[in-house]
């Protein structure tokens, strides 16, 4: 048996690309792995769920409405959480900054911090600097390896502890070295077993490249119960931490951060990014989805002349298929002629926002733009577009609609259910 080292997938011939995750040369054969044995040798036992009322879970909630919002009101005791991103984005500064929101809740919360990248004496340094009101913390420590880890957990009895980061630690009971395919898996395998065993909330956090292409990431996701993402688009100093996975509850929310000099910030009311923003042709306001939650923000349209044979096109932030959709939409229903301009769309504030229904507010802006005319700043202009030129009703359009200021009026389906009647 041969089993794929980045995602499990198992063949009986060794082959060269992994049928289920694409990945190459990753197939090592079952009998060399610890994972794979001790995987097979757990299924051979069979567990019965525990009684009804075993199966309460303790959980530490959170008070920050932001982190609610993405994580949960509250991390569970025996959770294995998942915090991954780019180096250098966060995460260290991310999980320090949940570690002192549960302590907001539960002041006497054992908790540890294992680092295999920065020393202790670093985390410290930056944990009492951020947050000086949670007076001397001393559990941290400078390790790579999974058993100094349990140990401690289980002399010094820790509720919480965070791991950073998996590609730094290893355990003895594997033979190869920290961040390899193997490791990672074997090192993931443990750290289950010793949330789930000693009832300890463990957070661990987990590098990506630009490609996403490190040892076991894809096999990591699997085993953790949460999977937290901390992305950035490398512009400005907004983090977005989404959940993409979440057994204990729901997975489609955002938090929006700023990084600032005092940690992570959160942003409570994006629209007040926003709010130097002036009328001006080109401009209109919508509410997109991003991972599922509501945030409003402004379309920018600008069209210059075209000289060339074909008119250019740019767009940043915003699905390229539909903007090409959207200009045919607004040549053929309200005739302008836009093979003269070449057409530059964005959205500002880093978001990447590939829904329809901002179909209507891109249309406004591009005609807004076209005809040198401010829209109204106070409406906000929600909808998908057909290619008939019909208005109609776009996914979670209450959601969106419920997530508008009172002091802006909307524009969707409701109001006009065809692009020919808002002009
Ligand atoms: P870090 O949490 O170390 O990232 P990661 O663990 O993902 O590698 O933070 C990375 C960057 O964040 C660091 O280069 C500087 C910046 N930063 C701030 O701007 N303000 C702060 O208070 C902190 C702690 C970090
Ligand atoms: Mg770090």
């Amino acid at each position: 048996m041969y089993i794929c080292s980045s995602c499990q997938y198992g063949s009986k011939i060794k082959v060269g690309k992994c049928p289920s995750c694409g990945s190459f040369g990753t197939f090592v054969e079952a009998q060399d792995t610890l994972s794979s044995w001790s995987k097979w040798s757990k299924i051979s036992k069979l567990t019965k769920a525990p009684d009804h009322h075993h199966t309460h879970r303790d959980a530490y909630p959170f008070t920050n409405t932001e982190v609610r919002g993405v994580i949960g009101d509250a991390m569970i005791a025996d959770g294995f959480y998942l915090l991954a991103g780019e180096p250098g984005i966060g995460k260290s500064t991310f999980a320090l900054q949940i570690v002192h929101d549960l302590l907001r809740s539960t002041p006497d919360l054992r908790w540890g911090y294992f680092s295999g990248e920065e020393t202790a004496t670093q985390v410290m340094a930056r944990y009492t600097r951020l947050y000086p009101d949670h007076g001397q913390a001393d559990d941290f420590f400078y390790t790579t390896s999974f058993e100094s880890i349990k140990d401690a957990v289980q002399t010094y009895g820790y509720q919480f502890i965070i791991v950073d980061s998996i590609q730094t630690i290893m355990s003895q009971s594997y033979d190869g070295s920290p961040g390899s395919a193997g490791q990672v898996r074997t090192c993931a395998e443990l750290l289950n077993d010793l949330a789930k065993e000693n009832h300890v909330t463990i957070v661990v956090i987990g590098h990506v490249t630009k490609g996403g292409e490190i040892a076991g990431p894809k096999y990591l996701e699997h085993i953790v119960d949460v999977v937290l993402y901390v992305e950035w688009d490398r512009t400005g100093d907004l983090r977005f931490l989404r959940n993409y996975k979440n057994r204990f509850g729901h997975a489609d929310g955002t938090g929006i951060f700023g990084m600032t000099a005092k940690g992570l910030q959160p942003v409570y009311d994006p629209e007040k990014l926003f709010a130097w923003q002036i009328a001006w042709p080109g401009i209109a306001w919508t509410i997109g989805l991003d991972n599922g939650r509501p945030v409003i923000v402004w379309i920018e349209a600008l069209l210059t002349k075209s000289y060339g044979k074909f008119p250019d096109r740019h767009y940043v932030g915003v699905n390229w298929k539909r903007v090409d959709m959207i200009i045919a939409i607004l040549e053929k229903y309200l005739s302008c002629k836009l093979a003269a301009f070449n057409i530059f769309i964005n959205i500002p504030g880093e978001f990447h926002l590939h829904d329809s229904g901002l179909d209507l507010a891109i249309a406004m802006a591009i005609y807004s733009a076209y005809k040198n005319n401010t829209l109204p700043t106070k409406t906000i202009w929600i909808g998908e577009l057909g290619l008939t030129g019909r208005i109609s009703a776009t996914r979670s359009h209450e959601k969106r609609s419920s997530e508008s200021p009172k002091s802006r009026s909307i524009v969707d389906y409701k109001t006009h259910n065809d692009i020919t009647l808002l002009v």
